[in-house]
């Protein structure tokens, strides 16, 4: 596909993988907005990148949501890509008291809420004569971390949605395309990371970005970079190297 001229939605776009795709997407010449909760956050990209269209929303809070939906219809009806990255990542041990902390929150952020949004801007992205969901996974989709449980539950969810969305779609001009980062240096999870994931190798927002772009061009279904790519196809034995104690 070709990487320029389009209008993108890049949600959580200020800061870690989503600013960094930003970033590249906005240096070739296409039309990127950004959105999350925390204007400050926006601004501070935009003083890094001058041209990005930044829009304070939740993506979880439906009116939220529903308003920068609508405003999107009205201001850039020419909008052909959705990037969802946005997402959170909580440590759980079952046995623990807390455990269920921000349980909701975790699911809605990585799974309801992008799915919601996708159905949202649906029928903006089918009046485009071509159009990109792309649905930001893991590599822990496919080989999950004992200690993030429902963190990789719902990325599992969303790998699963990318599939029969992609089936569903398979008729229309609207691509959908999977995107699974390996361990990429962010604020994710506090930026303390899973102790399984820590001793892996971690690469810098810059070059995944970089590697994702150059994926997305060659218009692969699933961008897997790294570690996530051998995830993929070891599944069930790497849940064994990684989780063995
Ligand atoms: N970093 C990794 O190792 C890694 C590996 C595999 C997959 N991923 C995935 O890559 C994506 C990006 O992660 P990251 O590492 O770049 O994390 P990050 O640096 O923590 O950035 C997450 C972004 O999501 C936004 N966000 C969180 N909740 C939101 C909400 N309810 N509504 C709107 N925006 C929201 C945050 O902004 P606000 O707080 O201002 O809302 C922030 O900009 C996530 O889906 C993550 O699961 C990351």
């Amino acid at each position: 596909m070709n990487l320029t001229s389009n209008t993108i939605l890049i949600t959580g776009g200020a800061a870690g993988i989503g600013f960094e795709l930003a970033r590249q997407l906005s240096g070739r010449g296409n039309r990127v907005i950004i959105c999350g909760r925390s204007e400050e956050a926006l601004l501070k990209a935009q003083t890094h990148v001058s041209a990005l269209v930044t829009r304070v929303c939740d993506i979880t809070d439906h009116t939220s949501r529903q308003a920068m939906v609508s405003w999107l219809n009205t201001a850039y009806p020419e909008l052909n890509m959705v990037i969802n990255n946005a997402g959170v990542q909580y440590r759980r041990m079952l046995k623990e008291a807390k455990a269920l902390e921000n349980l909701e929150q975790e699911v809605a952020t990585n799974f309801t809420a992008p799915v919601r949004l996708t159905g949202e801007l649906l029928p903006l992205l089918n009046r485009q004569q071509k159009a990109v969901i792309v649905n930001v996974s893991s590599g822990l989709a496919f080989a999950p971390m004992a200690d993030i449980p429902v963190y990789c539950a719902t990325k599992a969810a969303i790998h699963s949605f990318t599939l029969t969305l992609r089936h569903q779609l398979k008729a229309t001009a609207v691509r959908v395309v999977e995107m699974a980062p390996p361990i990429v240096d962010t604020g994710l999870g506090g930026g303390d990371r899973s102790g399984g994931t820590t001793g892996q190798s971690m690469m810098s927002a810059e070059d995944f970005a970089t590697e994702a772009l150059i994926q997305l061009e060659n218009d692969q279904d699933e961008v897997l970079v790294g570690l996530s790519a051998g995830a993929r196809k070891m599944g069930e034995a790497l849940f064994e190297r990684m989780n063995g104690t």
